[in-house]
């Protein structure tokens, strides 16, 4: 066991190699592109405020749920959670859930693979000066016509899916590590530096009193679905994917340091994200709420007024098709893992058959922006649609399910085990939190959407 372990299963060559891919998979296009542009949406402060509050109460639990349950059952999510109801004497069901999350994983790529191609186009754009001196009416211009034209979406989707293969294929420790110890401090410190210039502009208050000012009058059941939906996606929540890291966890590692440690480098990634647009969109007479196109709307102009905004503006694209990258092999990880464990194929085939069948419905989110535009189901387009099925409800329903599992299946002996709280509060917290408050808060939520409530 031990031995055929080991050959499908890497080890993280330290616990900060683990923060470093836990917050590589959680930082992502999620922060930088939809948590603004959902936070202009939904009317800014009190969006915030609900989101917070979810990555607080449920999300911090929920991850450290994830990562011992993974650490314990050593595998990809759907042999983990075998091995663990089989250790509970519990019904085998439960291995559906390693199910759901490898499915919702594979959704997600789909749509957010054609988002990083954007990420890559503009670094091109970045590169040969397209933005400078560009008005916010043109390179508004520019998005929407970019947006329209499938065939260069398509071209980018399929070089993003085929660079993420590439690293997916090298398997845990040599593409990951690598990648995220050098990406996750200099994509902050390009935060920052934009941070820098939001406060320059004149509308730096508005942006922020949008922010964090909150009017609950704006929020709607939907807007308190997307928030905690979001929380979920923005941690990697819910899918398997924290689990399959949690899976290369060594033993000795402090489960809960690390929970708390990624999911604050996540939230104030998000934070400085939306710092640094919101000015920027009320500088320019925007609107905050257009939309998926709105990073790609607002950040170009600010590159094209400052000094240096070649070198900035490409260096930002970069970073963030870095940041999806890190994502992006997470979201691909626990069906790589499963299909290698299982089927016994090698890892380059098992990548070449879920890539293709990724990227293959990626498409419907690239004709989504043109062709397809005008097919809506339930007044979504595909796109929409697939990111309100994943992030709003796979997400949460995985997440919930999860919460049940480590509070009430396994053996509170095992949980104090693995997360080894020396501080009986802590732990109390924590077990109050997946066996109440998470599953009561999701479903409340759901049943609010629905309208029962
Ligand atoms: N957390 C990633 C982001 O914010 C997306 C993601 C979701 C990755 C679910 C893995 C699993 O961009």
């Amino acid at each position: 066991m031990a031995d055929t372990e080991s050959k499908i299963h890497g080890e993280w060559s330290s616990r900060f190699a683990f923060i470093l891919a836990a917050t590589g998979s959680a930082v992502g296009l999620g922060n930088i592109w939809k948590f603004p542009y959902i936070t202009g949406e939904n009317g800014g402060g009190a969006f915030v405020i609900v989101y917070l509050l979810c990555v607080v109460v449920i999300g911090i639990p929920i991850m450290m749920a994830e990562t011992m349950i993974g650490r314990r059952g050593r595998q990809s999510p759907v042999n983990a959670m075998k091995t663990l109801a089989k250790e509970a004497s519990a019904d085998s069901r439960w291995q559906y859930l390693g199910w759901l999350g490898v499915i919702a994983g594979m959704i997600i790529l789909s749509y957010y693979s054609v988002i990083a191609g954007w990420a890559l186009a503009y670094v091109l754009k970045a590169i040969s000066g397209t933005f400078m001196d560009g008005s916010a009416q043109q390179i508004g211009g520019l998005f929407d016509s970019f947006v329209k034209d499938p065939g260069s979406q398509v071209f980018w989707h399929t070089t993003f899916m085929i660079l993420t293969m590439l690293v997916v294929v090298r398997g845990v420790q040599d593409g990951l590590e690598k990648a995220v110890r050098f990406l996750m401090p200099s994509l902050f410190v390009l935060l920052i530096l934009l941070v820098g210039y939001a406060m320059n502009t004149d509308a730096y208050d508005q942006g922020l009193s949008f922010m964090f000012n909150p009017d609950f009058s704006k929020i709607t059941g939907n807007s308190v679905l997307t928030a905690m939906g979001h929380a979920f996606f923005t941690l990697s929540l819910g899918m398997g994917a924290i689990m399959v890291y949690g899976s290369y966890l060594p033993k000795n590692v402090s489960i809960t340091k690390t929970a708390f440690m990624v999911a604050g480098a996540d939230t104030v990634v998000a934070l400085l994200a939306g710092i640094a647009i919101f000015p920027l969109v009320f500088a320019n007479g925007l609107e905050p709420s257009t939309g998926p196109g709105l990073i790609f709307q607002t950040l170009p102009i600010a590159f094209g007024q400052m000094t240096g905004g070649v070198i900035f503006g490409t260096l930002f694209f970069v970073l963030l098709v870095f940041a999806a990258f890190s994502s992006s092999i997470s979201l691909i990880e626990p069906a790589v893992a499963w299909m290698v464990e299982n089927k016994g194929y090698s890892r380059l085939k098992c990548c070449v058959f879920l890539g293709s069948l990724v990227w293959l419905v990626g498409l419907g989110t690239v004709l989504s922006f043109n062709e397809w535009a005008d097919i809506t189901i339930l007044g979504k387009n595909i796109f929409e649609l697939l990111d309100f099925l994943t992030a709003n409800l796979m997400l949460p329903i995985g997440g919930l399910l999860i919460a049940v599992f480590a509070g009430w299946v396994m053996k509170r002996q095992h949980s104090q085990d693995e997360l080894q709280l020396n501080n009986k509060g802590l732990y109390y917290c924590w077990i109050v939190s997946v066996r109440y408050v998470s599953p009561i808060a999701v479903f409340l939520v759901f049943m609010h959407v629905i309208g029962i409530l």
